[in-house]
C-alpha cells in the first residue's frame, strides 16, 4: 500500500482507478437481473465495491450509503486503510435502481462519489429530499422555492428556448402527479422514468443531453451521489429535505433537521475536489449496461472529477476465465 504515491489519489488519475469500484459492483449485480432477488444483488454489489475500495490507499466514511444495517457500504461504514494518505466522505449506492433490476428494467448502475472528509452534507436519518437541477448557465440564477411556472420562464430565458421545447425530468411517482400536471400546464415536456434520478440529475446538468432541468422527490443518497458529480460539471443541484415516510418525518424532526431551507450544490458538497464514477449494470440513458459474451464481460463508466468538470466515458472489456463462462 505504501509503495502507491499519494498524487495518484488526485485527480483524473485517482477517479480513472476508482472506475474499478463500480465495475466490479456492476458486474456483481449482473447476475441478479431479473430474478427478483433485491438483497441478495445489492449485498453481492456492496461486498465487491469494499473488495476494489480496499485496493486503493484511500480510507472513507460512507456519509450516505446503503440503508440496510449490518451490511458493508451502509451509512457509517468505513472502508479502507485508516492511515492511507487521502481521507474522503463517501455517498455511494452499490446499485442505483435496485427495485427495478430485479424486475429485468432498465436504467441501473453501480454509483459512488468521493469528496474529501468533512466536506459531504450529512442528511441524518432523512431519506427523501426535493431536488431542482439545471445546467451550468442557469446555476444560482433560479429561486428553487419558486412555482414551477416561474422556474421554467427563467430557465426559458436562461437557455434561449421556449418553455415549449424545455424537457423536465420527473420520477414516475404517485407524489408527483400535480407537479407532472404543472410543467404540461406551463407548456414544456416531461420525461417520465420509474427509476433512476442521478441518471435525470446528471443529464439536467449536462447542456444538449436531451433534459433541461430535474424537478420533484427522490432519494438523499442519490441526490448527494448526483450533487458531487454536479458540482464538478458547474451545473446547480438544489436541494431541501422533504420526509415522506411517518417514521421518517418523526426521525427528522427529532432529529430537528431543517426541512424549509433549500441547498445550494455549494451547501451540500463543499469541497471543488470531488469524484464519481458510474457503471451501468442494465442499459441506460447515459451508458449501456454489462454485456456478457463467452469470453469477456464489456462494461460501461462515466467518470467525473473536479475541479474542472473533467468527464470521461470508458468502454472497459473484462477477460473472463473460462472457468467463470
Ligand atoms: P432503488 O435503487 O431503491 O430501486 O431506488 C431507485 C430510485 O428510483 C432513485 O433513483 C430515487 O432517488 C429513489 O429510488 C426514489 O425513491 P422511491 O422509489 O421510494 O420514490
Amino acid at each position: 500500500m505504501e509503495s502507491i504515491p499519494k498524487t495518484l489519489c488526485e485527480g483524473p488519475i485517482f477517479v480513472y482507478a476508482l472506475r474499478s469500484v463500480t465495475e466490479a459492483a456492476a458486474r456483481a449485480a449482473y447476475d441478479g437481473i431479473g430474478r427478483g432477488d433485491r438483497p441478495s444483488v445489492g449485498r453481492a454489489a456492496a461486498e465487491a465495491m469494499v473488495s476494489e475500495l480496499s485496493q486503493l490507499p484511500v480510507y472513507g466514511h460512507v456519509v450516505v450509503g446503503e440503508g440496510e444495517t449490518g451490511w458493508r457500504m451502509s451509512t457509517g461504514d468505513t472502508v479502507g486503510d485508516e492511515g492511507a494518505g487521502r481521507r474522503f466522505d463517501i455517498a455511494v449506492d452499490p446499485v442505483e435502481g435496485t427495485s427495478y433490476l430485479v424486475r429485468g428494467m432498465t436504467n441501473a448502475m453501480a454509483v459512488i462519489a468521493l469528496a474529501p472528509e468533512g466536506t459531504l452534507f450529512d442528511p441524518g436519518p432523512a431519506f427523501y429530499m426535493e431536488k431542482f437541477v439545471v445546467p451550468p448557465a442557469a446555476k444560482g440564477q433560479i429561486d428553487p422555492a419558486a412555482p414551477v411556472e416561474t422556474k421554467l420562464k427563467a430557465l426559458s430565458r436562461i437557455l434561449d428556448k421556449p418553455v415549449s421545447e424545455l424537457t423536465v425530468y420527473v420520477l414516475e411517482k404517485p407524489r408527483h402527479r400535480e407537479l407532472v400536471e404543472r410543467i404540461h400546464g406551463a407548456g414544456a415536456r416531461v420525461a417520465l422514468y420509474p427509476a433512476g434520478d442521478v441518471a435525470g440529475a446528471l443529464m439536467a446538468a449536462i447542456p444538449e443531453s436531451g433534459v433541461d432541468a430535474l424537478m420533484g422527490t427522490g432519494g438523499c443518497r442519490e441526490g448527494l451521489i448526483s450533487a458531487c458529480a454536479i458540482k464538478a460539471l458547474g451545473g446547480e443541484f438544489s436541494a431541501r429535505l422533504a420526509p415522506q415516510l411517518a417514521t421518517e418525518k418523526a426521525a427528522v424532526a427529532r432529529a430537528r433537521l431543517d426541512t424549509r431551507t433549500w441547498h445550494t450544490v455549494d451547501d451540500l458538497v463543499t469541497s471543488d475536489e470531488v469524484y464519481f464514477s458510474a457503471t451501468g449494470v442494465t442499459t441506460g440513458l447515459l451508458f449501456e449496461g454489462v454485456e456478457r459474451t463467452r469470453h469477456c464481460e464489456k462494461t460501461q463508466s462515466l467518470l467525473v472529477a473536479g475541479p474542472g468538470g473533467w468527464r470521461q466515458l470508458l468502454t472497459t472489456f473484462h477477460p473472463l476465465d473460462r472457468a467463470e463462462v
